[in-house]
């Protein structure tokens, strides 16, 4: 049996709807007459249905109308009038929908050769940015055709767009939308698009509104000769969720062949289509008492159901409770009668629709109207600023871009560029709610008003993974400059804004013609020159004598002075976009969790590559952990607002449900605890290198104080989070402990305190009291340990804290006493004592007296030129070196 042309019968005899009906309430129908000219009535009832039909030009702001040639076709009145679009790749109607309500959607395009060139178009069609139906009408037999699905929308709003494809031009005749109820047509997934709807009838009539308060269309069958038609005229009742009209109900066939099986065939577009039948029938003939009709159905040889027996004038509808495949090229449905069936199969009616699943996710609904507001506001005239804006890919909208999706991930817009099309009024506020926007260009238009605040919110793990870019130049903005637009990492360009307040009263904006100017000290300058000069000599003596770790040490002090400059300017953010991966990528990276690093600050560290070659520190956040989210959003926190060389470089992060991660870059040399218990089979790091090292931590800690707003405390700096890269840069790792993270043994109970037992500040560790010169404290007990090796609390001697070891072996003026003996006295003494008086002052414990970390990278760059100037001056002649410090008469007092 054919089925396929059925509803092209019924297309063509549209005129002969038999019911002529008063219209009735058709609550949240929405039926769209295309095309209806502005002259004619809107809403007007369609005289043969009853049903309300309006103008389509309140949805849709593109197109244009045309009517079919009525000489060929007579059809119903909103089938006369189109509308096309000869504009644009995709035109989009925008309807009002309920967000979860199933919906009939049905599309109606006849062409009627309404152009006068006779081609028949092909043209897509799409429900927001899913493809629904290839509309090709073409290979049509007939000259109009429809396309039907039900969908659940996911957001208030309905985008349903005509996309070009082979260059004709996408028309359409009429948008119907019927709500239906929530207990029929129910799915595990997808939606469902129709493939055939029929009733078993002789009559050449079909049935819909009102006889269908869906309006579902119930086309004639193609009649069979195997088939015997019989019908009612009793009352035949639907008590299912289905709402079968009585006159379909009223109307059957059953095999004229009474041991023949009913037959109903198909051809899938494609052997993984997956199918949902629904048979519905009633028994409309009289059964004698010996008689009875029972029968199964089978779809491809498999039974689907239970024997059915009819039920006498009252309408069963049978579903399918999963999605069914044909095996075949073809698909076949049997209705066979059971052995002890007296009585040929019967059925009234069915329907097939085949499963669409919408893959690509919506753009985030608030977004979407976000957009929708700046057009209004701007009264933006753009073509394809229409259905969804960022996806498909090839149909996303002028002048924006979005972020790559993942089905679980609905796009975001990230860059929106607005530049120079004549924008005036204020920057919108709908523009807060773009809230994943990168890039946003304002530039050269005529706005006015104030730069608004949310301009610079946010998140915190936006910041992890892009950059952020303000151009607000070339307008005619005024007041000053909110602090949220003055984080780090985010570019502001406002140059050419007259009357912006750029005094200095006002915070200063930054932009291209002003960039931030460093100021050095005298002194600064001539350190910054000094080290040149050592590193030149350095660098030019490295191919000699120097030890490959002594020649590579060096380096980072240039850098270094480079980076004071970055912690105090606005350099934007690394240009590695931090990366966003799916668990599965982490994963994959660790391959599987199998190389375990140690324990972090929330979880645990694995190994790992990212692309097969690069090497990552894989920090997973472990599920056991109640305080992990919390910890990770601080970390994120923090280094949403960090960038520094001294810092670890977060790679990127994944964020999936229950399973957060963070990604690190691998730093080779381990951490600096390693090294100095001679954890690492490597020769013991030298003074020099030492020295370098307490200056780049120093140099990211002071970062972390001074380049970050607000200003941030480590809170857990000692040697095991300062890490060595493959030159033996130091970069401090671990930052962003929360409040509740706690490390190390002994402070279970407390709550407020965080920190290492031994680096903790004495202040805080009383007071609760917590400023940058906790992180001071701290740093002063890491100097001390790589001076003098010597444990942090020592459970032995008597005098258990480092300090209070060194405090005890400075009342005897020895330095050697006190150096860490595998250095084998090779380093200048009057280096090592300031180093020493550095770090107890550092490790006062009054908060107050403690200096700040700019102070402390000055004295560590006075200590490494006199190591320096000592390994220049001689050479490598160690022992003169230490007698010079033995002998002089300058040697510092420590505190
Ligand atoms: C379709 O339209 C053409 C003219 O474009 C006309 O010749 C033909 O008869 C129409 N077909 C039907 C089935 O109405
Ligand atoms: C359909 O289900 C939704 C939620 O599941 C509910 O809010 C709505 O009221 C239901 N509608 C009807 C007509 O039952
Ligand atoms: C009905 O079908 C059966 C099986 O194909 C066949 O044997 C029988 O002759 C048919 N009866 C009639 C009346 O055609
Ligand atoms: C049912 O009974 C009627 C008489 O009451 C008889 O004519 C008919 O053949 C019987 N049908 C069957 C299938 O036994
Ligand atoms: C859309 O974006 C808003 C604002 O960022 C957010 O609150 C909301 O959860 C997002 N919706 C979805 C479905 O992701
Ligand atoms: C916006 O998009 C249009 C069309 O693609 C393009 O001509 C124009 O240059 C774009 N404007 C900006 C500022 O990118
Ligand atoms: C998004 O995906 C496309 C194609 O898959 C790729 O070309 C593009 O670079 C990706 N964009 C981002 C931001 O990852
Ligand atoms: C701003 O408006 C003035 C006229 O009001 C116009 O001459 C000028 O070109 C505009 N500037 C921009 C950038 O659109
Ligand atoms: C932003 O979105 C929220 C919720 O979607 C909405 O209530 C609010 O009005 C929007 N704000 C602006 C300025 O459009």
């Amino acid at each position: 049996m054919e089925i396929s042309l059925a509803l092209l019968l019924v297309l063509v005899a549209i005129s002969d709807i038999i019911h002529l009906v008063q219209a009735q309430s058709q609550p949240g129908f929405i039926s769209l007459d295309c095309g209806l000219p502005a002259n004619e009535p809107s809403p007007y009832s369609e005289s043969k249905t009853g049903l309300r039909f309006s103008s389509d030009s309140k949805f849709i702001q593109t197109g244009e109308i045309g009517r079919i040639q009525t000489n060929l076709e007579n059809p119903l009145k909103p089938y006369t009038t189109l509308r096309y679009f000869p504009e644009g790749t995709r035109n989009c109607y925008n309807l009002p929908v309920d967000k979860g309500r199933k919906y009939l959607i049905k599309a109606w395009f006849r062409y009627g050769n309404y152009d006068g060139h006779d081609i028949k178009p092909m043209f897509d069609l799409y429900i927001g940015p899913n493809l629904w139906a290839t509309v090709d009408m073409q290979n049509l037999d007939g000259n109009s055709t429809s396309e039907e699905i039900l969908h659940v929308p996911s957001s208030d709003s309905l985008q349903i767009c005509l996309v070009k494809n082979e260059g004709t031009t996408p028309f359409i005749s009429s948008l119907e939308l019927r709500p239906l109820g929530n207990n029929s047509y129910i799915t595990q997934f997808g939606s469902l698009k129709l493939v055939s709807r029929g009733y078993y009838t002789t009559s050449k009539n079909y049935i819909r509104y009102p006889d269908d308060a869906y309006d579902r269309l119930w086309s004639r069958l193609s009649p069979s000769s195997s088939l015997t038609y019989i019908s009612t005229t009793s009352d035949v009742s639907d008590g299912g969720n289905y709402n079968i009209p009585k006159a379909v109900g009223q109307k059957a066939a059953i095999p004229t062949n009474a041991s023949l099986s009913l037959l109903i065939q198909w051809t899938p577009e494609s052997s993984n289509d997956q199918y949902y039948v629904y048979l519905h029938l009633a028994e409309i003939q009289d059964l004698q008492a010996n008689e009875t009709r029972e029968f199964s159905v089978f779809l491809d040889g498999n039974r689907l159901s239970d024997p059915i027996i009819p039920k006498k004038f009252e309408i069963t509808s049978m579903q399918s409770l999963n999605p069914r495949t044909c095996g075949g090229e073809e698909c076949s449905l049997k209705l066979t009668r059971t052995q002890r069936s007296t009585l040929p199969p019967l059925l009234n009616a069915f329907e097939i629709y085949r499963v669409i699943q919408f893959m690509q996710p919506e753009t985030n609904e608030t977004e979407v109207v976000a957009l929708k507001s700046i057009q209004d506001t701007y009264k933006l005239i753009r073509i394809n600023w229409q259905g969804d804006p960022c996806v498909p890919q090839h149909l996303m909208w002028d002048n924006l871009t979005c972020s790559n999706t993942t089905i679980s991930r609905p796009p975001r817009v990230t860059s929106l560029n607005l530049s120079s099309i004549g924008l005036t009024g204020t920057i919108a506020a709908a523009i807060q709610n773009l809230t994943q926007l990168e890039k946003l260009d304002l530039s050269n238009n005529n706005l006015t008003g104030e730069v608004p605040k949310f301009l610079g919110n946010i998140t915190p793990l936006l910041f992890m993974i892009a950059r952020f870019h303000r151009n607000l130049s070339g307008n005619d903005l005024n007041g000053s400059i909110p602090q949220s637009l003055q984080s780090k990492g985010i570019e502001l360009l406002l140059h050419g804004n007259p009357r912006l307040c750029q005094t200095k009263s006002c915070t200063k904006p930054q932009s291209k013609d002003f960039p931030v100017v460093i100021v050095a000290t005298a002194a600064s300058v001539i350190i910054l020159i000094a080290v040149l000069v050592l590193v030149f000599v350095l660098v030019f003596r490295k191919k000699n004598q120097y030890t490959a770790m002594q020649a590579l040490q060096m380096p980072p002090n240039m850098p270094a002075v480079v980076n004071i400059e970055n912690a105090n300017s606005h350099e934007p953010l690394n240009e590695i976009k931090r990366r966003m991966f799916t668990y599965s990528e982490v994963i994959k990276m660790t391959n599987n969790f199998q190389n375990s690093l140690g324990k972090g600050g929330f979880g645990m560290v694995y190994h790992g590559f990212v692309n097969g070659s690069k090497q990552v520190a894989v920090k997973v956040l472990s599920q056991s952990s109640t305080q992990g989210y919390k910890e990770f959003k601080a970390e994120v926190d923090l280094l949403l607002r960090v960038h520094h060389t001294n810092l670890v470089t977060l790679v990127g992060y994944s964020y999936e449900g229950d399973h957060l991660a963070l990604i690190y870059e691998f730093l080779t040399n381990g951490d600096l605890k390693q090294h100095l218990t001679g954890k690492r089979s490597r020769p013991i790091i030298n003074w020099s290198s030492r020295l370098g090292i307490a200056l780049e931590a120093a140099l990211g800690l002071e970062y972390l104080h001074m380049g970050c707003t607000p200003p941030m405390v480590h809170r857990d700096v000692k040697t095991a989070n300062i890490l060595l890269d493959d030159n033996f840069k130091a970069k401090l790792a671990d930052f962003g402990l929360s409040r509740s993270f706690q490390s190390g043994i002994g402070y279970q109970d407390s709550t407020a305190i965080a920190g290492t037992p031994g680096y903790l500040d004495p202040e805080y560790n009383h007071l609760g009291r917590l400023g940058e010169k906790s992180d001071v404290y701290s740093f002063g007990i890491v100097l001390l340990e790589m001076i003098t090796n010597q444990p942090v609390i020592s459970q032995t001697s008597e005098n258990s804290h480092i300090t209070k070891w060194v405090s005890s072996k400075l009342i005897c003026g020895d330095i050697i006493e006190i150096m860490d003996p595998n250095l084998r006295k090779d380093y200048d003494s009057n280096s090592a004592w300031r180093a020493v008086e550095l770090a107890m002052s550092c490790a006062n414990p009054s908060y107050s007296k403690r200096p700040s970390m700019s102070q402390v990278i000055n004295e560590l760059k006075e200590c490494i030129m006199c190591e320096n100037s000592r390994l220049s001056n001689n050479q490598g002649l160690e022992s003169r070196a230490i007698n010079i410090g033995l002998d002089s008469s300058v040697v510092p007092k420590a505190r």
